[in-house]
C-alpha cells in the first residue's frame, strides 16, 4: 500500500453486537442495498404478493394468515416490509394495512412499486420494529416475511413489542431463515451442505470495517425463538418449515434447490394473543 493511502478492509466476524450498533449498521446497509434488492428479487417477489421466503411459497399457497376471504376489514401491520409487497397483497383483499420499515431506502422501493401499481395502496411509515409508533391493541394481524427479526439484537423485546400492538385474539406471523442454517456455510453449492459451525453459537454475524459494523444478523436456536414468543405472552400456534418446491430453480444467496433438498431454509412462526381471533 502507498504511503498516505488508508486501508478500508471489511472483515467478517462472529461477535456480540448490541441494539444500537445493530440498528445503525442495518439501517445503513438496507438503505444502500435497497435498489439492488428490488432489482435482484423484485420479479420473484411480485408487486402485490406475500412470498414467505426464497422457497417461493406464497400466502395463497400456505394460508398462514388464515382464510384470505376473512381479511376484508381487518387492520394489519407489516413490519420490516421492504417494498411492501405483502401489505399490497393484503390491501387488495380489503384489509386496512400499514407497512413499516427501518430503512428509508426500502420504503423508497415501496413507493416505486406503488407508482406502477393499480390496487389499493397500503400506508407506509418508517419505524424500527422494536419501537413501534402505535397504541396498544391496534392490529388484528401483524406479519413479516423475513423483515426485522434477524436484524435486531433483542428479539425478545421485538416479540414483546409486536404482542403489545396486537389486539387480544390477534395473529402474529413472521418468517426468518431457519436456525439450522447457522451451522452451515451460507453458500448455495455442495460446500453449503457440510456443517462447519455450531447451531448453538448465538453470537451474531457481523461485517465491519475498523470494527465499525456495516451489517449485523442475529441467530436464535429454535428453542430460544419459541421461548421468546411464549415469554411475550403469546400462544404459539404453528412453526412451518416449508420444503423446497421442485419447480423453483432460483438461487437466492445461500438458498438453492440443492440445499433445499437437504435442509430447511425458512421457518415461519405463527402465534396469537390469546386463543381466538
Ligand atoms: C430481507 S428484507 C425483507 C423485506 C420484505 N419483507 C421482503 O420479503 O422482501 C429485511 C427488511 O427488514 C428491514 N429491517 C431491518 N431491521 C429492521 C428493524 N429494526 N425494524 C424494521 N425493519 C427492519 C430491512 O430494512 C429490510 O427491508
Amino acid at each position: 500500500m502507498d504511503e498516505g493511502q488508508v486501508e478500508y478492509t471489511e472483515a467478517v466476524t462472529r461477535r456480540e453486537s448490541g441494539q444500537d450498533e445493530t440498528i445503525s449498521a442495518n439501517r445503513g446497509w438496507w438503505d444502500q442495498e435497497a435498489a439492488d434488492y428490488l432489482e435482484e428479487h423484485g420479479t420473484f417477489l411480485g408487486d402485490a404478493d406475500l412470498i414467505w421466503g426464497p422457497e417461493g411459497w406464497s400466502e395463497d399457497d400456505l394460508h398462514v394468515l388464515g382464510d384470505p376471504t376473512d381479511l376484508a376489514g381487518r387492520t394489519i401491520l407489516e413490519f420490516g416490509g421492504g417494498g411492501a409487497q405483502g401489505a399490497r397483497w393484503c390491501a387488495t383483499r380489503g384489509a386496512r394495512v400499514i407497512s413499516t420499515d427501518l430503512s428509508a431506502g426500502m420504503l423508497a422501493t415501496a413507493r416505486l412499486i406503488e407508482a406502477r401499481s393499480s390496487g389499493p395502496p397500503p400506508l407506509l411509515a418508517q419505524a424500527d420494529a422494536t419501537r413501534l409508533p402505535f397504541a396498544d391493541d391496534s392490529f388484528d394481524i401483524v406479519f413479516s416475511a423475513y423483515g426485522a427479526t434477524p436484524f435486531v439484537a433483542d428479539s425478545a423485546a421485538l416479540m414483546a413489542e409486536l404482542a403489545r400492538v396486537l389486539r387480544p385474539g390477534g395473529l402474529l406471523a413472521f418468517s426468518t431463515s431457519h436456525p439450522i442454517r447457522w451451522a452451515f456455510p451460507d453458500l448455495p453449492g455442495p460446500e453449503g451442505l457440510t456443517a462447519n459451525g455450531s447451531y448453538f453459537d448465538e453470537r451474531p454475524y457481523v461485517e465491519a470495517t475498523w470494527d465499525i459494523a456495516s451489517y449485523v444478523e442475529h441467530h436464535r436456536t429454535m428453542g430460544h425463538r419459541i421461548a421468546e414468543i411464549i415469554d411475550a405472552g403469546l400462544v404459539l400456534r404453528a412453526v412451518h418449515e416449508p420444503e423446497w418446491p421442485l419447480d423453483n430453480t432460483e438461487v437466492w444467496g445461500g438458498w438453492s434447490p440443492l440445499r433445499g433438498q437437504h435442509l430447511p431454509g425458512t421457518a415461519i412462526f405463527v402465534a396469537s394473543r390469546g386463543h381466538t381471533r
